[in-house]
C-alpha cells in the first residue's frame, strides 16, 4: 500500500475521503470482531478448530487517517517541503521535534532520515572514534555494528541472555580501559535491564547509548526509554512502532551531545534553532553528513506520535492476554523480561529445549495459522561473513588496524550464548488490532503445540 499516493487517488477520483479512509483499515483489520472462544486449560488442550484470519500486520500504517492525511495535504499546499525554509512556514519537522522531546522526557529531539542515520549522530555526538571501543549485543540490527565502524571504532560484543537483550554481566565482562560506550538495544519491543547497565556504566565511565528503535514508547521502571542513558535512538521505518516509511531520531539532555548530532545531520554545520534549544555553540564545525528530515516525514511523525498511546494500549493489551493464556504452561520458560509492565507487545516469547522443539514448534504452529518464527529483525552479527572477516570499506579502515583491531576474533566462538538462546526462542507476533477471538485461539494452539512437544 502506497497511502501517499492512495492519499493523492482518492483525492482525484473524488473518493469521500471516509471511504478512503476505511478501506485500508478494514483489509488491516483481521477478523471482525467475534466473542471470544471458551479457554480451554490443561494438559490436553484440543487443537482449536476453525483459524481466524491472524495478520499482526505493520503497526503504525494500521492508524493511518484523516491526521496523517491532513498534514501531508498541507505541506503539499504550502509547497515548503523542505524544514529549514520554503514559500510557506515549515514546521512539522520543527514541531515534531519538540512533541517528541516531550513524549521521550528528554531536553532535546533531533529529527533524521533513519534509525541508522540517528545512530550516527548519536556515535558522532558522543565523540567516538578510532581507538574507542564499543560493546554492541551479539545479537542486534546491522547498524548497531556499522554505526561504531564508520566511526573508525571497534566493535566489542557482548552476549544477549534470555531476556533477549544484552546480558548485563557479560556486558560488564567485556570492558577494557578503552571501552567508551555500550550501546543497550531495547529488542523486540522489550526494554534491557537498565539497572545493572547503567550501574556498570556509570562505575565504569562507559556513556550508555539506547537503541530503542524496535521499542518505540517502551519504558523501564516508568522512565521512557531513550531516556535513561546518555543518548537514545529511534526508527520510524515501516516495521516500527510509529512511522513514515522511514525516518529516525535522536534524544539527549546533554547540550554538547545534542549539538554534535545536530551538527553531523547537518554537513557539521549548525543552524539557529539548535543554538536556540541547546545554548551557545561548544564545538566548532566538523565533517558531517546530511540526514535532513522532510517535511512530508515529520508531517506523518507528527500525527502517528498524537496515537502511539492508543497503540501501546492495544498492543499491550493484546500481549499481556496471550502471555497470560500460556504462563502457567507445566514448565514454560518465558522470555526474561525485568519491567513486563515496560514491554510494548511486539511480540510473545518462550523456550524449547533445543532447536529441533523450536523447529518443530514454529512448524505446527504455522501450520495452525499462527504467526510464529524464530527471533527477526536482526543478525548474529559475529556469525556473520563480513564481521567475521573484518572488512570495512577500505582495508586501512582505523577499526581493524589498531592492535586492538588486529588482534580481535569473532565467530561463534565469541557468542555462544547468544547462539544457543536464538536456537531456543519461539516468537509469535502481536498485533494492535487482534480481537479477544484471534487472541484466544493463539492461546489455545501455543497451549496444544507446546504440550505436545514434550
Ligand atoms: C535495533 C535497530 N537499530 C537500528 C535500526 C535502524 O533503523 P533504520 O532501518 O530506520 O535505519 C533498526 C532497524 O531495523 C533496528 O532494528
Amino acid at each position: 500500500m502506497t497511502t501517499q499516493n492512495s492519499a493523492i487517488d482518492a483525492k482525484n477520483q473524488n473518493l469521500t475521503r471516509r471511504k478512503f479512509l476505511t478501506t485500508g483499515c478494514v483489509a488491516l483489520s483481521g477478523a471482525a470482531a467475534g466473542l471470544g472462544t471458551p479457554r480451554l486449560w490443561g494438559q490436553a488442550t484440543p487443537k482449536p478448530a476453525e483459524p481466524p484470519n491472524i495478520d499482526p500486520g505493520f503497526i503504525g500504517p494500521q492508524f493511518f487517517d484523516e491526521h496523517e492525511e491532513q498534514a501531508l495535504l498541507e505541506v503539499l499546499e504550502s509547497r515548503s517541503p523542505f524544514r529549514y525554509w520554503g514559500p510557506g512556514k515549515p514546521e512539522k519537522v520543527l514541531r515534531f521535534e519538540e512533541s517528541f522531546a516531550e513524549y521521550m522526557h528528554t531536553r532535546f529531539a533531533l529529527a533524521v532520515t533513519s534509525g541508522t542515520a540517528a545512530l550516527d549522530c548519536a556515535v558522532a555526538g558522543l565523540g567516538i572514534g578510532p581507538g574507542d571501543e564499543v560493546i554492541v549485543p551479539a545479537y542486534t540490527w546491522w547498524s548497531d555494528y556499522t554505526c561504531v565502524v564508520h566511526a573508525g571504532a571497534l566493535p566489542v560484543f557482548a552476549d544477549i541472555d534470555s531476556s533477549l537483550n544484552l546480558d548485563p554481566a557479560d556486558f560488564k565482562r567485556k570492558i577494557t580501559p578503552r571501552t567508551k560506550a555500550v550501546i543497550a538495544v531495547h529488542l523486540l519491543g522489550g526494554p534491557c535491564d537498565m539497572d545493572p547497565i547503567m550501574e556498570t556504566a556509570r562505575k565504569h565511565s562507559v556513556a550508555v547509548l539506547e537503541d530503542c528503535a524496535q521499542c518505540v514508547g517502551g519504558s523501564f521502571r516508568k522512565k521512557t526509554l531513550g531516556s535513561i542513558g546518555d543518548v537514545g535512538i529511534y526508527s520510524f521505518q515501516v516495521n516500527k512502532m510509529i512511522t513514515s516509511g522511514e525516518g529516525g531520531a535522536v534524544v539527549t539532555n546533554d547540550p554538547l551531545i545534542y549539538e554534535r548530532s545536530a551538527r553531523f545531520h547537518d554537513m557539521g554545520t549548525i543552524r539557529r534553532l539548535f543554538l536556540d534549544r541547546s545554548g551557545p555553540s561548544r564545538v566548532q564545525t566538523f565533517a558531517g553528513e546530511n540526514f535532513r528530515m522532510s517535511e512530508f516525514t515529520g508531517a506523518v511523525l507528527g500525527a502517528q506520535l498524537s496515537k502511539l498511546d492508543t497503540m501501546l494500549a492495544q498492543l499491550r493489551g493484546n500481549a499481556r492476554a496471550i502471555y497470560n493464556g500460556i504462563k502457567n504452561l507445566p514448565g514454560i520458560n518465558l522470555r526474561y523480561r525485568p519491567d513486563p509492565d515496560g514491554d510494548i507487545g511486539y511480540g510473545v516469547y518462550f523456550e524449547t529445549k533445543d532447536k529441533a522443539s523450536r523447529d518443530r514448534c514454529i512448524r505446527e504452529l504455522r501450520q495452525s495459522k499462527v504467526p510464529a518464527s524464530t527471533l527477526t529483525g536482526s543478525v548474529l552479527l559475529p556469525v556473520e561473513e563480513s564481521v567475521m572477516n573484518k572488512r570495512a570499506r577500505h582495508p586501512n579502515w582505523p577499526s581493524f588496524n589498531s592492535p586492538e583491531g588486529k588482534k580481535i576474533k569473532y565467530g561463534p566462538d565469541t557468542c555462544r550464548q547468544t547462539l544457543d538462546i536464538f536456537d531456543r526462542f519461539v516468537q509469535v507476533r502481536v498485533g494492535a488490532k487482534y480481537t479477544q477471538r484471534i487472541n484466544d485461539y493463539i492461546i489455545d494452539t501455543i497451549r496444544s503445540v507446546y504440550n505436545s512437544l514434550t
